[in-house]
């Protein structure tokens, strides 16, 4: 038996949750571990020691693994496994081991420009600098809820184009050119606002600001709009923000989520195993609802 507890830690999202090792959880706890994920957007959960296959292994409680095609640049090193990206600046004879360097990682929901991005992701620490590195979220189920009347008719029922061609460091995927146009970017369109499966809840769904594209307006109007919208999502009030030790597990929800990382010096290893799970194809449906809870602590 696992005692579980969960302690809301920012004022718009995010919660530590204690469940001792989850390596051992038992399906009652597993349940509430999933719960507080749902309720809180983004959980932390400290101490562990996970190998690869135990990361596997409890991805596989989240839901059905998927193998994030596009986290290849090109540039790295070949996984071990398929289901684990390794986010790191390592070299290792002079290949990097991982993705994402030591870079600013902008604000971003991971693989938006998928037709099916995913729900889940959960990064696991191993090695960390002394500072820097530090990783926030945003929460857009608020970013909807209080977004401007004017602008909100703006968007309403309108869909976003998400670029493919730059990971969130800035870095060009695999096999791609630099784009343009950002109405000519490869990727797919989705709902601006989309329908939490399941939540029921409405959020704001941006994707990554670089070569986004509101389908159906000009490019000067949509750059306009996707201003006003990305200085609204991004405010500080809506943020949560964590210092990584070694041996943490967070887990976000990126249908509702978006998540950025600070630079951190090149000198000292970061090291981070994730695992991702498959999404459905965002939508926004008619019985969607407006203020998911977790929102009204911050209020
Ligand atoms: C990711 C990501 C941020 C970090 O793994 O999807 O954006 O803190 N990582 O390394
Ligand atoms: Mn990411």
């Amino acid at each position: 038996m696992n005692a579980v507890t969960v302690t809301a830690l920012g004022a718009a999202l995010g919660a530590q949750v204690d469940c001792g090792d989850l390596r051992r959880l038992d399906d009652k706890a597993f349940g509430q571990v999933y719960r507080a994920l749902l309720d809180h957007l983004v959980i932390r959960i400290r101490g562990q020691q996970l190998s690869d296959p135990d990361l596997i292994a409890f991805g596989k409680r989240l839901g059905t693994l998927d193998f994030a095609p596009l986290a290849k640049t090109g540039k790295e090193r070949a996984r071990t496994h398929p289901e684990i990206v390794i986010v790191s600046n390592v070299m290792e004879n002079g290949e990097a081991i991982g993705v994402l360097r030591d870079a600013e990682v902008v604000w971003h929901s991971d693989n938006s420009y998928r037709d099916r991005p995913l729900s889940y992701s959960a990064l696991y620490s191993l090695e960390i600098p002394p500072k820097g590195g530090n990783t926030g979220f945003a929460n857009m189920y608020l970013a909807l809820e209080t977004l401007d009347p004017a602008l909100r008719a703006k968007i309403e029922g309108r869909t976003l184009k998400h670029d493919m061609t730059y990971n969130s460091a800035g870095d060009l995927r695999e096999g791609f050119q630099p784009v343009n146009d950002v109405r000519d970017a490869p990727g797919p369109s989705h709902p601006i606002i989309r329908t939490h499966a399941e939540t029921g809840c409405n959020a704001l769904y941006l994707g990554r600001r670089p070569n986004a594209y509101i389908n159906g307006y000009s490019v000067e109007e949509s750059e306009a709009l996707l201003e006003a919208l990305w200085s609204h999502a991004t405010q500080e009030h809506f943020t949560w923000h964590h210092v990584w030790q070694p041996g943490d597990l967070l887990i976000w929800d990126n249908r509702c989520v978006m998540h950025h990382r600070d630079p951190f010096d090149g000198g000292y290893r970061r090291v981070m195993h994730r695992i991702q799970c498959a999404g459905d194809v965002p939508a926004l449906k008619p019985e969607g609802k407006i203020g998911h809870p977790r929102a009204k602590v911050a209020a």
